[in-house]
Order: C-alpha cells, then structure tokens, then sequence
C-alpha cells in the first residue's frame, strides 16, 4: 500500500463510463435529504484532473483533453484510462470498530442455537468478552490490527474511516487504542476520523456500580484523549445493558466540556427518547431501529445524521432492519456505513452495506451510494473536503470495473474495486 507522503503528481482520470460526482449545483446546503439523496451528478464519458492531491476539475472526456494547461503540461499527467468504468469518490465509512484481537466465534455459533446478541452479552459474551486481549495486546499488535483492516478497506474502495476505540474499556487501554488508530492512520493514506467510545459498555468489575466507570470516562479517558489530540468525537452505546440516558449525557456534557464533538450508537436494541440529545449537536444517531414519530420530526430540521449499519441487523440474522424509507421520505438525512465489528457486523465492505441498503431496507442504489459517500462524509463534519468529485476537494476517488453504479449494489458479495486514489496518489487494489 502506498505511504500517505508520497507527492502526488499530477493525475488525469478519462473515459469513465460513469462519473458519479454528487455535485451540490443541484441541490440544497447540507447533507443530502429527501429526494436530493438520489442526485448522483453523473457525467458520462467522463474525466477528472487532480493536481497537488485536490481535484481541479470535473467534466467530459472531450473538455479535459482540449484544456489549454493540460495541453501544455501533459508530458507530467499520469493518464488512466477508464473505459467502461465507474469511478465514485472514495467511500466514508462513517462508523467502525477496528480496534479488537479476536473473532468472536463461539457468539456467532451460539446466535445460530437460537441465543439473541443480549442473551449471549448476558451470558459473559459480547463485548465484554473481547476486552482482555485488547488490554493485554502490545501497542503494536493492535496498530497491525487496524492496518490490515484499513488496507483491506481500502482495496474495496473506502478512502475515509471513521475508527473506534473501545474494547479496552480501562484508561490506559483506551488510550492505548487511540494511539494504535492514529499510528496505524500515519501509515495508510487515506483519511481517519478518531472517536473515543470509553462508555461502550460498564465493564465487569465495575457492575453494579456504572456511575463509578462513567465518572472515569468523564474525568480520565475524555480529558486525558482531548488534551492529546486522540479523538475528534466521543461516542456512547445508549441502550439497554449499556449506558443509560442520563449516564449519556453525562458523556457528551463531558465531550463538550473538552471540545469534543459527540455521536452516540442509539435505538439499536430499544427506542431512546432523542430530544434531550439534540442540545449536543450530534454529528449523528447510529444503529437507529427504534425511532420516534417525533423524533424524527426533529431530526429532519437538522443536520445530524441517522447513520444505518444494516450489516449488523444481517449479522445477528434479525428480520427487522431500520425504516430508512420513513426516514428518507420525512427528511432525515441518512448515511451508510459498515459498523465493522466483532461482534455484530464483521464486513469491511462498503459495497456489501449498501446492497443490503437495498434489498433490506428498500433504498435506491442511487440514495445507496451517496448515503455511503458525501452524507457519510457530512457524518463526520468533512464534507467540505471529502465525499463529492468537486473543485477544490481531496482527490479521493474509487475506480469500480463495472460499467453502472447500480451494478455496485447489485452483484453483493463480490469487489469490484479496481483502484483507489488517496489525496490525489493511485493505489491499486493489492
Ligand atoms: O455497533 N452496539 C454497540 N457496539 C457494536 C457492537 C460491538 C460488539 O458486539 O462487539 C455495534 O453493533
Ligand atoms: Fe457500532
């Protein structure tokens, strides 16, 4: 995989069948709500010039060979040709867990006997059963750990991740985690948007008593990843046998305290009233199954985003999905992303995330593909720099050997990923 310093040089994409630029001409300010989600600014036959890493232009074939400074300085341009290809700005996964050792296996077999995901947490699996070896793991393994995975992202065409700690559930291996996101994120080139996820679960020595461990999220792990720049976002598991609502908002009172911006995993397992949450300023509700008739009403005059993770739903072999059609049609703005995890959804792939987005949850393989790009971008407050093919944006783009966007959601299973560019570097997909 190719280094992040690498200079880019000046990198000219032709004849794409299929450009999908998610250009915002047409549509209104902020994440794309409603019908604007289906706005995918497709350019056939298309190019995309990309110099010092951004994109500086988008059009046809024709406009870009006749362009008087590629003319002059085309001796310089590496040209790809994309003939029947589709080329997307690179995915942002918005929601991932990476920061793990093992498999958990003997969940996954015991879910098939019939047990449920709380069943099996109660029981001494889940989450809290991934915790020993993430704090016994060398900082090093657990950097590798996240690499591998970035990589593997990577080649099936997702250039932006957000990445989550969370499996340590004690200060130092929390932090610990933080610093393997980050060192793992100074060797991949692509982009990575750090979240401490501290009150993830109350770990087993402090049951029964989960304000003692809240008190340790709020006055160690958050102050301790803020002062050194660890974390971008706080999240919180809200839900039954996690974090209550009032312990929470006790979380993202502290976030905020400390400059953090906060996104919390809600309505997975149960339904949360949303309303007290908004005065925070979410970047965005993940999971989202449970959901209010008025909260959603809320959430359609904002810009937090309901991230949806129908891998998870698959995963745990749930008939339920979330309602994204009563979502998208009353206005909320809806992202895709792949909730990678040990437990409830072990995909990496973006492609295989929207596909169920289709087949489950009855999106477009239009609203698909830009709830996977630009609304995951305005997920994690990036999309002035990430998730359209416009001016003046990162040049991250996915190059699919396929000759139709649809075709992206509709052969699930299989990687169509040829090639990925990272801020304007071409990295192909071994
Ligand atoms: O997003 N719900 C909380 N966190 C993860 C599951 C984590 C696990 O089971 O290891 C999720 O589904
Ligand atoms: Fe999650």
């Amino acid at each position: 995989m190719t280094r992040r310093k690498l200079q880019a040089k000046p990198l000219l994409l032709v004849n794409i069948c299929q450009l999908l630029t998610f250009s915002s001409k047409t549509t209104h300010l902020g994440p794309r709500r409603g019908t604007d989600l289906k706005e995918l600014g497709i350019i056939e036959n298309g190019a995309v010039l990309c110099v010092g890493g951004k994109i500086v232009s988008v059009g046809t074939t024709k406009d870009a060979l006749r362009d008087p400074w590629f003319k002059k300085n085309r001796k310089q341009v590496t040209e790809i040709d994309c003939a029947g290809k589709v080329v997307l700005p690179g995915f942002v996964d918005s929601h991932t867990h990476p920061v793990f050792i093992n498999p958990r296996l003997v969940d996954f077999e015991k879910r098939i006997e019939g047990a449920s995901y709380e069943q099996i947490a109660a029981a001494g699996g889940g989450i809290r059963s991934s915790l020993d070896a993430v704090r016994k793991a060398s900082a090093t393994l657990l950097t590798s750990k996240v690499l591998t995975v970035l990589q593997d992202m990577a080649a099936h065409g997702t250039t932006t991740v957000e990445a989550k700690s969370g499996y340590g559930l004690t200060v130092e291996s929390e932090l610990k985690s933080l610093g393997a996101i980050r060192k793992a994120a100074s060797l991949w080139p692509g982009t990575v948007v750090a979240t401490l996820l501290g009150a993830h679960v109350v770990p087993k020595e402090f049951q029964g008593c989960s304000q003692k461990y809240v008190e340790i999220v709020c006055k160690e792990m958050i102050p301790q990843a803020a002062k050194r720049k660890l974390a971008q976002f706080v999240d919180v598991f809200c839900d039954k046998g996690a974090f209550t609502p009032a312990e929470s908002e006790q979380v993202f009172e502290a976030a905020k305290t400390h400059a953090l911006n906060v996104r919390a995993h809600m309505g997975q397992l149960s339904e949360t009233a949303l309303q007290p949450f908004l005065r925070f300023n979410p970047a965005s509700f993940d999971h989202m199954d449970h959901v209010s008739e008025a909260d959603i009403k809320q959430l359609a005059k904002r810009d937090t985003v309901a991230t949806l993770v129908p891998g998870a739903n698959y995963f745990l072999g749930l008939k339920e999905y979330p309602n994204a059609r009563r979502l998208i049609d009353s206005g909320v703005p809806v992202a895709l992303a792949t909730d990678y995890n040990p437990g409830t959804s072990p995909t990496i792939s973006m492609p295989m995330a929207m596909s169920l987005a289709c087949t489950h949850m009855k999106m477009s393989p239009a609203e698909a593909v830009a709830a996977a790009t630009i609304n995951g971008a305005w997920a994690l407050g990036i999309a002035d720099r990430k998730g359209s093919i416009e001016p003046g944006k990162d040049a991250d783009l996915a190059v699919f050997g396929v000759q139709e966007y649809r075709e992206l959601t509709y052969w699930f299973g299989a990687n169509h990923c040829e090639l990925t560019v990272f801020n304007g570097v071409v990295a192909s997909r071994n």
